[in-house]
């Protein structure tokens, strides 16, 4: 068990950077998600974090002790790269014992450790078997056995399910996390799988070309993204972007989306300039009573909602409704949003400029 903190971590290669001083703190127990696209500098963080990449600068505390210049050996942590590097030909129990043994753990000892952890994993009846004849389901079990036995203060995991289909991934994500809660270990899991970053993680950090973009519980990110990148990342079909050609003065309590006045609770004191509407796609309604009108142009069925595609006079976006309501392909619809939930972002800097508590508001139009 562990708290471990990361402050101002960088790394340099040659004169790329692959990332730039990340500071983030992970408590002891949390499922912590590291997310992003790919070559991000997902892996490279966490490899620093292990001790098997050397920062260019910055620091890492495990439980208080700066570990920076300890080698992977001595920080007491599981990587585990990818759950199917097992010894085929070993059984279960020996593929889960050879740590502890490796460790100078007596034979007794080492046993019983491996079957109070098949216990917890439900193999204890797989122990003798081989690993070569398990199911696909039991290895994964199995190399997160050989983990879990050897204690360690954390677990790191660099896209473990990336190579399983689609239904098994989601299987094993849930019983990852289930395990996770009954040994309440700290692990750090890296992803570019924001559904599964979303599923699984109690915090998440979001990276972008080397930089966190966000960090915060997966509800805080889905409901009050800190950039324009965490909007369209997080969230399936992505949050939707209206570029309409105005911008707000210092102090403006509305803004205006054609001939449609948005107000704002509170006024944007510190900015004045181009911004950029967010609106997620199941915050959207049809209402006839609406002036801001928009054209369906595609209408996918998904059996609870639906998916319905718009031309409006800022761009496409995608609304999510319930299959309930009739909606045929070039219907014109008259559309508002939920006022709680608009996201404003700085036009050039894609950033976030209302609070939690300073949300803008759109009128019925
Ligand atoms: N050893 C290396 N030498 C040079 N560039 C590297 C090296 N390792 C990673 N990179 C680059 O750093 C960036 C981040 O890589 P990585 O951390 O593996 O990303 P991710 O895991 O998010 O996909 C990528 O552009 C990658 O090409
Ligand atoms: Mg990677």
């Amino acid at each position: 068990m562990a708290q471990i903190k990361v402050k101002n971590l960088r790394k340099e290669f040659g004169s790329f950077t692959a990332v730039e001083s990340s500071t983030f703190t992970i408590e002891d127990g949390e499922f912590f998600m590291l997310l992003g696209p790919s070559g991000c500098g997902k892996t490279t963080t966490l490899r620093m974090m292990a001790g098997l990449e050397l920062p260019t600068s910055g620091e890492i505390h495990i439980d208080g002790e700066d570990v920076s210049n300890k080698r992977a050996s001595e920080r007491d942590i599981a990587f585990v790269f990818q759950m199917f590097a097992l010894y085929p030909h070993m059984s279960v129990g020996k593929n889960m014992s050879y740590p502890l043994l490796s460790q100078g753990m007596p034979r007794a000892q080492a046993r019983e450790k491996v079957l109070e952890v098949a216990r917890i994993l439900g193999i204890e009846h797989s122990l003798k078997k081989p690993v070569r004849g398990l199911s696909g389901g039991d290895r994964q079990r199995v190399a997160l056995g050989r983990a879990i036995v050897r204690e360690p203060k954390a677990f790191f995991m660099d896209e473990p399910l990336g190579a399983l289909d689609a239904e098994f991934r989601e299987h094993m994500a849930t019983e990852l996390r289930a395990l996770h809660d009954r040994i309440g270990a700290t692990t750090v899991y890296v992803t570019h799988d924001q559904m599964e970053a979303m599923q699984m993680g109690d915090k998440i950090v979001v990276m972008n070309h080397g930089v966190i973009e966000q960090f915060g519980d997966p509800q805080q990110i889905y409901d009050w993204p800190a950039t324009k990148f965490v909007g369209e990342f997080i969230g399936s079909p992505a949050m939707n972007f209206l570029d309409f050609h105005g911008s707000v003065a210092r102090g403006s309590t509305s803004v205006l989306l054609g001939d449609c006045e948005m107000s704002i609770p509170e006024s944007l004191d510190e900015y004045s300039g181009a911004v950029t509407l967010g609106v997620r796609p199941e915050h959207i309604h049809f209402s006839d009573h609406s002036s801001y009108r928009g054209e369906a142009i595609a209408v996918e069925y998904l059996g609870t909602t639906q998916i319905i595609t718009i031309q409006t006079p800022h761009g496409i976006i995608k609304a999510r409704v319930s299959s309930e309501v009739a909606v045929n392909s070039g219907e014109t619809l008259g559309l508002t949003f939920d006022a709680r939930t608009l996201s404003l972002f700085e036009r050039t800097s894609g950033r976030a400029l209302l609070s939690e508590t300073n949300k803008a508001v759109i009128g019925n139009g």
